[in-house]
């Protein structure tokens, strides 16, 4: 297949294990590293805010209890996700989806934006996002590739932004999975690297779909998911990985 323009290596949620994850110190991170994409993860507060974070609930990332969806925005903008991963970071808070943008773009970042709904709110999630990725100015908003799990929230967001270009994600890859993302109209699937072969490969290329891959840490084992003929790989160590490249992101 020819180029599609994507970076081959992604910063997984941000700036990978480097920064807090889905933080704007993250961006600043793997932007200084030579990334030119990265990946964050996009949930509602309980007032309809999308936010950066990952799970459902603070305690991982902010060392303290409460769930995300029924926090309001003012309270979560204000969480220090940064002392816990290091005191260096202390003070970095829950960036919004519209400042973590204008920070990729500012960065000459493109953005892997994966919808990652609470149970329940998964059209809820993907139409708030795609509302917002609507209204941002265009001279304003970095290249986006909208991800999810969720069926749901994609093509929720899908009616609100039908111009952004859309990857499903699963796990491990399936005929079902890859039918159903040519149906939903997807420009990639976006798989794990477990038990991925070249047959899984060239199946989604043929049916005219990118291939990208998470999480990938190890240069070898990149060297080998690129040599199957994957598009591209999220990393929590895109500085090894980009110091082991050949050529500038694998390219
Ligand atoms: O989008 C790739 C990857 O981020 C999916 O897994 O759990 O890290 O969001 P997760
Ligand atoms: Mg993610």
């Amino acid at each position: 297949m020819s180029g599609w323009g994507w970076p081959r290596i992604i910063a997984h949620r941000c700036g990978g294990a480097l920064a807090p994850e889905n933080t704007l110190a993250g961006l600043r991170i793997a932007a200084l590293l030579g990334c030119r994409a990265v990946e964050f993860d996009v949930m509602l507060s309980a007032d309809g805010e999308p936010l950066l974070i990952h799970d459902e609930t603070l305690d991982r990332t902010a060392g303290r209890p409460g769930r995300v969806g029924a926090l309001a925005a003012a309270e979560l903008l204000a969480t220090d996700v940064g002392r816990p991963f290091h005191p260096a970071f202390g003070g970095e808070t829950i960036p919004r989806l519209d400042t973590a943008l204008e920070c990729c773009a500012a960065l000459g970042l493109a953005v892997n934006l994966e919808i990652k709904p609470a149970a329940g709110v998964e059209q809820e999630t993907g139409r708030v996002v795609g509302r917002h990725l609507a209204a941002f100015p265009t001279s304003r908003r970095p290249a986006v590739l909208l991800s999810s799990f969720s069926a749901a929230a994609l093509d929720a967001a899908s009616s609100a932004s039908p111009d952004v270009p859309r990857a499903f994600l699963v796990g491990r890859f399936d005929a079902a999975s890859l039918a159903h993302a040519v149906r939903m109209g997807c420009a990639a699937l976006n798989l794990s690297r477990d038990d991925l072969d070249a047959v899984a490969v060239a199946a989604v290329h043929a049916a005219g779909l990118r291939c990208l891959v998470y999480t990938v840490n190890v240069p070898d084992e990149a060297r080998r998911l690129f040599l199957l003929g994957v598009d591209g790989v999220f990393s929590d160590r895109p500085d090894l990985l980009l110091s082991a490249s050949p050529t500038p992101n694998f390219g």
